[in-house]
């Protein structure tokens, strides 16, 4: 047993991670990071100035943020999503964002982040790892259903036409692509209710735990 027990959890666009690692928090009681939400934040205030396409000032924005700004619930629309991933491809918005998430994942009693480059780049020795995922077409049809209950009258095609291009970018890009780890367990929650999809990820966490307590 080495270091607080983290859990990280990454996965494309819609995919249920966020519901997944909000589950787990309250399964394990620990705290949970949506580092989605710093990016998200990031972007927003770069195309507010003008400069989402300005790697410094991209991260002089990153550096500015402060943790109330995560609350805004603007940040979770699909505008400031897409804003996100452009941010994110700026390898100084990441080494802004770094030290944030590696403090909150070495707080004592351990810690949850979902992202995408959680179990690759900001905690590669995190003693559980998930990779969840979802076919698009399910995440798009998942996404159109929450969007269209907030009122927004978005069609689905669209919807799906977002998620394949945000997959795109956020893996082809060359600083911390999404990937699945290499000891990442791959979850596909394509044929999954969420609550299925909960469960099995508690149950995939709980052997990591036991893994990590005799270890
Ligand atoms: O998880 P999300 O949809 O809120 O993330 C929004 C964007 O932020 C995502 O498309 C890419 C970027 N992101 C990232 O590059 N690395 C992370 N750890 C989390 C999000």
């Amino acid at each position: 047993m080495s270091g607080p027990f983290v859990i990280a959890v990454d996965g494309p666009a819609a995919s249920g991670k966020g519901t997944i690692a909000k589950g787990l928090g309250e399964a394990f009681r620990l705290p949970v990071l949506d580092t989605g939400l710093l990016y998200r934040a990031v972007g927003v205030l770069a195309e507010r100035a003008g400069e989402l396409d300005n790697a410094e000032a991209c991260a002089a924005a990153a550096v500015t943020m402060t943790a109330d700004q995560l609350d805004d619930p603007r940040l979770r629309t699909r505008e400031a999503g897409e804003m996100a991933s452009q941010a994110a491809v700026h390898p100084e918005v990441r080494a802004a964002l770094l030290e944030y998430q590696r403090t909150f994942a070495a707080q004592e009693g351990g810690a949850i982040l979902d992202g995408r480059d959680i179990g690759t780049v900001i905690c590669p020795t995190a003693p559980a790892k998930l990779y969840v995922t979802a076919t698009p077409e399910v995440r798009a049809d998942r996404r159109w259903k929450q969007l269209q209950a907030q009122g927004d009258a978005v069609s689905l095609e669209e919807v799906l036409a977002d998620i394949r291009l945000r997959d795109q970018r956020d893996g082809d890009r060359d600083a911390a692509p999404m990937r699945r780890a290499p000891d990442a367990v791959l979850l596909d929650t394509s044929e999954m209710t969420i609550e299925q999809a909960a469960d099995a990820a508690r149950r995939i966490v709980e052997a990591a735990r036991a893994r990590w307590e005799n270890s």
